[in-house]
């Protein structure tokens, strides 16, 4: 998995436009489906909250929206803290960095975009979910998207040439090409499915789908 300290951290805001294919909509369409499902006192918890990127965008939708921030990096939260502080919404935001066992709070939403495609599918995947359903109240969601399997032999090689027309240098290029093979741990949809039934969320539902990256809502 890529680090996410130092450098990578202080520069994923522009890199992550470049190497993930409608990054923005993804945002904007799980943003959209909050906004149409939680009353205006929920709490949102951000797996893998990375800068803050849901969290600015988010509370900018609705001003009474609690969250709180989790990861496992402590520069991207650093990121993401000063982020908060220049939206001025810090007292809006718990940040926790890491173990999601150690939030007290449940949740009435949680996300978890572009996270879990690093995570093996050796227990770790199904442990991450099994941590996230324990926060989430009953009868809620989670929006999870991630690097799937390809569907097609020329998804990737497809994926990269989107990633050039996006700006993408040869160098990002060739360097995704290998993270794509060693750095993620992509599912097919079945056994996305697998998990997701294994961990006691309800039947995925897709609402998201570029090339390789897709987004689901699953109910706790
Ligand atoms: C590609 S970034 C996504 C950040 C943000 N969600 C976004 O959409 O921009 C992935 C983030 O997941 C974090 N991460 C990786 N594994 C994690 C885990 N097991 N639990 C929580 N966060 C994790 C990384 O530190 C990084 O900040």
């Amino acid at each position: 998995m890529p680090t996410f300290n130092h450098e990578e951290a202080n520069h994923y805001d522009e890199r992550i436009l470049r190497l993930v294919p409608g990054y923005e909509l993804l945002h904007q369409a799980t943003a959209a489906q909050l906004a149409t499902t939680l009353s205006d006192d929920a709490c949102i918890l951000v797996v893998g909250a990375g800068t803050g990127k849901e969290i600015i965008e988010l509370a900018a939708l609705k001003p009474s929206w609690q969250f709180i921030a989790q990861d496992i990096s402590q520069d991207m939260l650093d990121i993401a803290e000063q982020q908060f502080g220049q939206h001025n919404i810090s007292d809006r935001v718990t940040v926790h960095c890491g173990d999601i066992n150690d939030i007290n709070t449940q949740c009435d939403a949680a996300l978890c975009l572009l996270v879990m495609h690093f995570v093996e599918d050796n227990g770790d995947k199904k442990t991450l979910l099994k941590a996230i359903h324990s926060k989430l109240k009953k009868s809620s969601n989670l929006y999870i998207a991630d690097l799937m399997r390809p569907e097609t032999a020329f998804e990737r090689e497809s994926q990269l040439q989107l990633c050039t027309q996006l700006g993408l240098t040869e160098v990002g290029v060739e360097r995704m090409r290998h993270n794509l093979e060693h750095e993620f741990y992509p599912l097919d949809r079945i056994r996305f499915s697998e998990l997701i039934n294994e961990t006691r969320f309800s039947t995925p539902k897709q609402y998201f789908k570029v090339l390789g990256f897709a987004g689901y809502v699953v109910g706790s």
